[in-house]
């Protein structure tokens, strides 16, 4: 079994779409091991997004994420990373993101697509620390 953070972003959480990415993941069958509604400092925020750090639109991506409160999640399952990011499609939810999956059903932009979720298991592991450090 492996373990991923999922993140509700502003975006969602305003549209009210925490309920359907909850079902989303319960109904693939993964299993919720933690959940919080909490609204993120520019600290958390930079670090979560550090591998981003100096690219044009960082900045951008920081005050959209400490816009509003977010739904942060550890999910876990077998293959929990790989199935957590089929359900929530291409980062571009025009371009990349599936019909069927929350991002090609739900968004349209790459700066607002609704969700995160860890791309590696050394960034599971990291960003679960930094998200529930008490887990
Ligand atoms: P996350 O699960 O949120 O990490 O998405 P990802 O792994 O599919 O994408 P990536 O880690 O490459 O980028 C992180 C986030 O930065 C994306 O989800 C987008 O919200 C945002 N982002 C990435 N590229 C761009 C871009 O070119 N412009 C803008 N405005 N945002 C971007
Ligand atoms: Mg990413």
């Amino acid at each position: 079994t492996e373990r991923t953070l999922v993140l509700v972003k502003p975006d969602g959480v305003a549209r009210k779409l925490v309920g359907e990415v909850v079902s989303r993941i319960e109904r693939k069958g993964l299993g919720l091991v933690a959940l919080d509604l909490r609204t993120v400092d520019r600290e958390l925020a930079a670090q979560h997004y550090a591998e981003h750090d100096g690219k044009p639109f960082f900045e951008e991506l920081l005050s959209f994420i400490t816009s509003g409160p977010v739904l942060a999640a550890v999910v876990e399952g077998p293959r929990a990373i790989a199935a957590w990011r089929q359900i929530a499609g291409g980062t571009d939810p025009v371009e990349k993101a599936t019909p069927g999956s929350i991002r090609g059903d739900l968004a349209l932009e790459t700066g607002s697509n609704l969700v995160h979720g860890s791309d590696s298991p050394e960034s599971a592991d990291r960003e679960i620390k930094l998200w529930f450090p008490n887990l």
